[in-house]
């Protein structure tokens, strides 16, 4: 069954036929299968998550990013630094978020936007200060790929 998404996404789609490798369907097919998902559906997805890739690897594109990580609160000056690396960047920082996860380690969880290198330059400063680990930041195109194709 389809949902109102899916219709709505195809109306006025362009058709064309692909060509794959009977083993390489069938393996997308049970993977579809898993999902509920169709076969032009999904294919959407890929080209979509394709164009995301490309625009935030251009760099000066609009982000929003999520930073996460761990770190020590006892270790010596850590906590200040990371606060005043966020006051330069207060214009990206969007929100902070800490939770005290045992009587050492804290984890902080950053929404940022910005352009896509700006945001890789902020996370690469904060990952980099002695003590802070598991840090892995999250980047999204801010503007949909394919915003004038389609209205939110
Ligand atoms: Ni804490």
């Amino acid at each position: 069954m389809r949902n109102t998404e899916d219709r709505e996404n195809e109306a006025g789609a362009t058709r064309f036929s692909v060509s794959m490798e009977p083993d390489l369907l069938e393996r997308f097919d049970a993977l579809l299968g898993r999902s509920g998902s169709n076969r032009s559906k999904a294919i959407r997805d890929l080209v979509r998550l394709q164009l995301a890739r490309h625009e935030l690897e251009s760099g000066r594109s609009p982000a929003v990013g999520v930073l996460a990580f761990v770190y020590d609160h006892g270790q010596p000056d850590l906590a200040r630094r990371l606060m005043e690396v966020q006051h330069e960047h207060h214009t990206e920082v969007v929100s902070s978020s800490h939770v005290h996860l045992d009587r050492h380690d804290c984890i902080e969880v950053l929404i940022l936007r910005g352009t896509a290198d700006r945001l890789q330059q902020l996370a690469d400063q904060l990952l980099a200060l002695k003590g802070v680990r598991q840090g892995q930041l999250t980047l999204t195109p801010a503007t949909c790929p394919l915003a004038h194709r389609h209205h939110h």
